[in-house]
């Protein structure tokens, strides 16, 4: 049987774990899954058909019915078919999604999503609880962190709104995501921290490069 690799990717908003998880996964072969892509994918659909972040039950029906996929070899998110990509990176959204993913039903239902994708494949996936919930056994795991006012820099300069907007955006999101009863934002004990706080993404890219080299067979899956 070949043996699946599992790569986590936790941290808080605008830490670069996108980035470098689509990077490396190219890199390796794997496929790479944004988890926060699934949860801001059922907000966009809580929000257009007018169900209320309150409304538990209808959100976790979303949830459930949700068809979400990665368009291997593209950035593109689909949502029941539709290319959605655009629609989820709305500040409006990122603030839906970290509500709604408060609710446990909606994270049950969007986490066991997330482990079937990781059974097809080996994956790299990234998002607040991937270590620490979904993949308790990956076999690698990183907490991917740098400096608040990095974060809010990096995520400001995307962005049309102003750097204290953004700045208080952030920092409430991850308050939130950080203090919520269900699968707050934690680092798992046995993750790597990495702080990429004055790093490029490359500097970044091949240090985590070389620990999952170092903990797989070169990034290869072994046949057991
Ligand atoms: O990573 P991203 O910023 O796209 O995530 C949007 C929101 O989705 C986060 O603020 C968080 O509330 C939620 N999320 C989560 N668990 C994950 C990924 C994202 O609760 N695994």
């Amino acid at each position: 049987m070949t043996k699946r690799i599992t790569v986590a990717i936790d941290g808080p908003a605008a830490a670069g774990k996108s980035t470098l998880a689509r990077r490396i996964a190219s890199k390796l072969g794997y496929t790479y899954v944004d988890t926060g892509a699934m949860y801001r994918a059922v907000a966009l659909w809580a929000l257009r058909t007018k169900v209320a972040v309150s409304d538990m039950h209808r959100l976790e029906q979303l949830a459930k019915e949700a068809r979400i996929e990665f368009k291997p070899g593209t950035n593109a998110v689909l949502l029941n078919g539709e290319d959605v990509s655009e629609a989820i990176r709305a500040p409006e959204i990122a603030g839906a999604a970290s509500e709604i993913s408060r609710i446990p039903a909606v994270r049950r239902e969007l986490v066991h999503k997330q482990r079937a994708m990781g059974e097809q494949a080996s994956v790299v996936m990234e998002g607040r609880d991937i270590g620490s919930v979904v993949f308790p056994n990956a076999t690698v795991k990183i907490f991917l962190d740098a400096e608040p006012q990095e974060r809010s820099d990096r995520r400001a300069r995307e962005s049309a709104l102003p750097a204290e907007v953004v700045a208080e955006q952030i920092h409430e999101r991850d308050r939130r995501d950080r203090t919520r009863n269900e699968s707050p934002l934690v680092q798992a004990p046995d993750a790597v921290y990495v702080d990429t706080t004055g790093l490029s993404i490359d500097e970044v890219e091949a240090a985590l490069l070389k620990l999952i080299r170092d903990r797989t067979s070169n990034g290869k899956e072994r046949t057991n």
